[in-house]
């Protein structure tokens, strides 16, 4: 699998024309000054940090130039627990209470259902029934542990980013969202999780947008998944973000429906076919010929291919 670093969906956000109405952050790892030009350039509605975030100070002062100009949500990600000065500058910040983590929230019309954190086998190996995990919730770990072993009254700094059983079912159990944010990635990427998926099919959710991998990806567009699967799944990479909703109609692309039954077809090798000249389209690409009006023309073909046609 490669990132896709270049896709239309992440240069297309560097220019956007109209306000979106939400970004995602992917993770900042202490750099919140691109996120603050970002969001001055582009003035999204609301954003959603992926988590990893890092603040250097606390999240309010870092993003204090922004706060007045959209709505601030995060997960949190596993290096939110690496240090003291990780931990305080996110839950002692004034945006602690914006951690969409095992909930729902509206945002900019969207319902966003937010799991922070990471899988730890310590904790609960999702490749395991949840009923086997070592512990269900944090509550009953600290219970099995000696005063010093504990941080702050609670379990150690590092499992304050491990993913409880608890908090899972809490989030599974709350109802019907639009998007899913996560830290860790769904099934379809090489070290995702099959809970995530089920976690966003019973939500019901549409997207499903992760950080930590520090890769941008389009999951359809890398043929990572197909145009039948019940969400559309992005990674975003630290220092990158996605915009949403994606404006679909590009002047000079072919239409976005296009896009996906081509990678649907043909898979990783979609946009190799779709930008070969070829002798049914007068010598132009399918790309060039279905962006010039000639959409039905390249579609007929990819059905036929899809059929097991020769063209
Ligand atoms: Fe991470």
């Amino acid at each position: 699998m490669k990132p896709a670093a270049s896709s239309k969906l992440h240069a297309q956000s560097e220019r956007e024309q109209s306000a979106p109405k939400l970004m995602f952050f992917g993770d900042p790892h202490g750099d919140l000054e691109s996120v603050v030009a970002a969001v001055e350039r582009c003035r999204p509605e609301a954003i959603v940090l992926l988590g990893d975030i890092q603040a250097r100070r606390p999240l309010h002062v870092e993003l204090g130039p922004i706060l007045d100009m959209t709505e601030i949500c995060l997960i949190h990600g596993n290096h939110d627990t690496d240090a003291d000065a990780d931990y305080d500058n996110l839950w002692g910040s004034e945006l602690a209470d914006r951690n969409l983590h095992g909930r729902i929230v509206e945002i900019a019309g969207f319902k966003v259902a937010g799991l922070g954190g990471i899988f730890r086998s310590k904790i609960w190996d999702p490749r395991r029934p949840i009923d086997e995990a070592a512990f269900q919730s944090s509550v009953a770990m600290c219970r099995t542990m000696k005063r010093e072993e504990t941080w702050r009254g609670g379990v150690s700094r590092r499992h304050r980013s491990s993913i409880f059983p608890d908090e899972y079912q809490q989030l599974l159990r709350s109802g019907l969202a639009d998007i899913l944010v996560t830290h860790e990635a769904p099934a379809a990427h090489p070290h995702g999780w099959q809970v995530i998926d089920e976690l966003a099919e019973t939500l019901g959710v549409q997207l499903v947008v992760h950080g930590h991998h520090h890769q941008n990806i389009d999951y359809l567009a890398e043929g990572m998944q197909t145009a039948a699967a019940s969400f559309r799944a992005f990674g975003v990479d630290m220092g990158s973000h996605l915009a949403w909703p994606r404006d679909e109609t590009e002047p000079g692309s072919p239409p976005q429906d296009l896009l996906e039954f081509a990678a649907q077809v043909f898979g990783t090798e979609a946009q190799a076919w779709l930008g070969k000249p070829h002798e049914w389209l007068d010598g132009q690409t399918p790309a060039a010929f279905a962006a010039g009006g000639g959409s039905e023309k390249v579609r007929s073909m990819l059905n036929a291919i899809q059929h097991g046609g020769v063209v």
